[in-house]
């Protein structure tokens, strides 16, 4: 289906309203999702509502339409507004096409013709923007389609935070945009792996969620030496009570905004905020050739399934793979129902690279372990690759089938 065109509708006279949203209402791509009768609420409801496309009146009280389109202009440059003027109006609708709008209607128009320059102005917009994409995908380091990585286990010490810094780092060597959060709320310490200073956690983030933006989220963010940013976890265990599924669920929303990659480290607990990331790209879930945690896996595996989670997402990682356990990398499959998507071997400066805080991909690039890791995020970006133009295509196809 076609996307839906987000209209606001400004204007003093409610019949007014009344008249264009009847006459919008017939029309099935387009939903109203707000209406103002002042300039000042036009500012409010589209920077809340983000519309695509924003219906103003000139004349109003309070504050008029012009200004309120030059502010809006500035404050929510996303929103396309058409001015609506009355014959006569000339100056006044010059003055509102310098001031950003970037159409007109006069009144009285009909049915089609306000429905028509909606969608001219709509499509025009949406052109600017695949272009503005375009040039900044050919600048590198812009946005593409954020992907969620989630690593867990069932059991603890698998090495989880030693492979989402990894991951994180290996990432952000690739030119990506990468956030790394620790939701190991009680004891997390993805910080201290990469040798930072903590100030702001996701406790302060968390208190003061109903107001931030993806842009006001950033500053805390910290920053890395190589440039990972790192939404650290609380200071004090007790400050993790406050954090819930909701609450990373908004976090995670927002950071896509801004990066091309969100990593998560976990505990080893199927905690609320845990279970949030359903929304999860792909989830990697560490192993070790260890009885107990192939067990505790295979319940993760379980629930998940339980859960509904969409198990086709995860990927099992096999840590210390070379380790002589009695465990051999073949049981994987019997005791998990799945194949290793990637084996790491055991690294003699896993421990020194941890109390560096510095990633072993950075610190010794040429380790076997850090080689691995690096062919594991290669093998991460190629399924993206390949899901973004699989999904480009049908994309295509689907358009061409409709014309
Ligand atoms: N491939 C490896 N070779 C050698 N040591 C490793 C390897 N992987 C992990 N380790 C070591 O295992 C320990 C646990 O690693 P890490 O802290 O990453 O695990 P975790 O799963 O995040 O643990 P927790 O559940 O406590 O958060 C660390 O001391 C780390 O150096
Ligand atoms: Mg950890």
């Amino acid at each position: 289906m076609a996307d839906w065109i987000r209209v606001l509708i400004v204007d003093d006279i409610e019949e007014t309203r009344a008249n264009i949203r009847k006459i919008l209402s017939f029309e099935g791509q387009i939903d109203i999702v707000g209406e103002a009768s002042n300039g000042f609420e036009a500012i409010d409801m589209a920077c809340k509502y983000k519309p695509d496309i924003i219906l103003m009146d000139i004349n109003m009280p309070e504050m008029d339409g012009i200004q309120a389109t030059e502010r809006i202009s500035l404050k929510c440059p996303s929103a396309a507004v058409i001015v609506v003027s009355v014959q006569g109006e000339s100056d006044y609708l010059r003055r509102a096409m310098l001031a950003g709008a970037k159409e007109f209607l006069i009144k009285p128009f009909s049915p089609d013709e306000i429905i028509q320059t909606i969608i001219d102005v709509y499509g025009r917009s949406q052109q600017r923007t695949a272009q503005v994409y375009a040039h900044q995908v050919m600048d590198k380091g812009f946005v593409q389609s954020p992907k969620i990585i989630t690593v867990f286990s069932g059991k603890g010490g698998v090495g989880k935070s030693l492979i989402s810094t990894n991951i994180a780092a290996g990432l952000n060597q690739r030119n990506k945009k990468v956030a790394i959060i620790d939701l190991d709320l009680m004891f997390g310490d993805v910080a201290a792996l990469f040798n930072l200073k903590v100030k702001e956690t996701i406790y302060h983030v968390v208190q003061e969620l109903d107001r931030l933006d993806a842009e006001s989220l950033l500053p805390y963010l910290i920053q890395t030496k190589s440039g990972v940013r790192v939404l650290a976890a609380p200071v004090r265990p007790e400050q993790s009570e406050l954090i819930t599924g909701k609450h990373v669920e908004k976090i995670l929303r927002l950071l896509k905004e801004t990066h091309d990659y969100i990593i998560v480290d976990t505990p080893a607990q199927l905690t609320d905020p845990v279970l949030a990331l359903e929304q999860s790209n792909i989830t990697l879930l560490v192993n070790t050739l260890n009885v107990p945690v192939l067990r505790h896996n295979r319940t993760v595996l379980e629930v998940m399934d339980t859960l509904n989670y969409p198990t086709d997402r995860v990927r099992l990682i096999l840590n210390r793979a070379d380790l002589d356990t009695g465990v051999k990398p073949k049981d994987i499959k019997t005791a998990l129902g799945m194949e290793p998507y990637c084996q790491l071997p055991e690294d003699t400066y896993a421990d020194l690279s941890i109390n560096r805080g510095e990633p072993l991909i950075e610190m010794k690039p040429n380790s076997k372990w850090a080689k691995h890791v690096s062919k594991l995020v290669d093998q991460i970006m190629a399924e993206d690759e390949r899901k973004s133009s699989e999904s480009f295509l049908s994309k295509f196809m689907w358009k061409r089938k409709k014309a």
